[in-house]
């Protein structure tokens, strides 16, 4: 297959990432069908996509015609059949659970026909993790976008050793495609690039905040205004949601058995509460 050859894309799950990503596919000119579960999540999708193109119509943005355009190209349903039935190439966006996520894979595999690359956006699940679920380990890898998937540039394609390097190759075209600046990992590794670095930060920041040396709030002022950030770790984990820092941390901990590895106990306790950040209007700040 050749990166000419996607058309058809669809995307399981339409939350905090999905949502977004099948926006951006559809501005790209893809014909894109975004499925969920939840019918509620979908129809907040919907919502999110018929107000966003005719805001960035006023804001000038984009033409009319991008707008409509893009529009034209999205679809939501329910149904995992319809939504991968034609499908070139998947962009898995679903919960982070991992035995979510390999039954996912499984019915991908007998539905989507058969030269279609199924991707997953996991910002730490490696796809060798997803992979046997299937018949083509050479065509699933990572394809890891950023919050907000609509904003940030960068996306991590990892190459895990199941991964074909034509897989990687299509995977990084269409992240072209899509307007963003692709890194290839050659590796699978915990965390990948950006969420290591980010994690070895908010480590920190929730280490400081644990020993009451300073709230959250202040902690965040001084890395935004010394470190020039656009915002500060706990407004980011708000935004990311504490919930997947919690499922993260339990992953990670899971794997090695190092204590240190543990969720922090003001994660554990902002968890536990359901106040997960933005998506449930509370976090380490308050949203309207
Ligand atoms: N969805 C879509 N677009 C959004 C948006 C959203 N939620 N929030 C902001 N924007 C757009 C605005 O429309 C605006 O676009 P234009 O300039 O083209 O008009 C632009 O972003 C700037 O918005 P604002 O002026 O309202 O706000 P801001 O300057 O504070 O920017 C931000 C908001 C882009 C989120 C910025 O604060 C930022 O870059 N924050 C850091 C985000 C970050 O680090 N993300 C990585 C997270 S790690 C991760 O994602 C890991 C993972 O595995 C999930």
């Amino acid at each position: 297959m050749k990166i000419e050859d996607v058309m058809n894309i669809c995307v399981v799950g339409a939350g905090n990432m999905g949502h977004q990503i099948a926006v951006c596919c559809a501005l790209a000119g893809y014909k894109v069908i975004c499925t969920d579960i939840s019918q509620e999540m979908l129809n907040k999708a919907e919502g999110f996509a018929k107000s966003y193109l005719p805001e960035r119509v006023v804001k000038g943005k984009l033409t009319q015609e991008q707008a409509d355009n893009a529009l034209a190209n999205l679809r939501f349903t329910p149904s995992l059949e319809e939504a991968a039935g034609e499908a070139d190439f998947v962009i898995e966006a679903a919960v982070e659970k991992m035995d979510i996520k390999r039954k996912l894979f499984a019915d991908l595999d007998r539905i989507a026909p058969s030269h279609a690359i199924l991707a997953t956006n996991s910002s730490y699940i490696v796809s060798s993790q997803v992979a046997d679920a299937t018949k083509r380990p050479d065509k699933i890898c990572n394809m890891h976008f950023f919050n907000p998937a609509l904003v940030m540039k960068l996306v991590e394609v990892v190459q895990g050793p199941h991964t074909s390097t034509e897989t990687a190759q299509i995977t990084m075209d269409l992240s072209a495609k899509l307007g963003k600046i692709a890194v290839w990992l050659k590796k699978e590794i915990y965390g990948f690039l950006v969420n290591r670095i980010l994690s070895a930060l908010a480590q920190e920041a929730l280490f400081l905040a644990d020993m009451g040396i300073a709230t959250p709030q202040e902690i965040d002022l001084a890395v935004t205004n010394a470190l020039g950030h656009p915002m500060g770790p706990f407004r980011l984990m708000d935004l990311t949601g504490i919930d997947l820092s919690y499922y993260s941390a339990m992953e990670r901990y899971q794997t090695s058995r190092d204590p240190k590895d543990k969720p922090s106990p003001l994660v554990v306790e902002k968890y536990t509460k359901g106040e997960w950040g933005k998506k449930t209007k509370k976090g380490y700040y308050t949203y309207e």
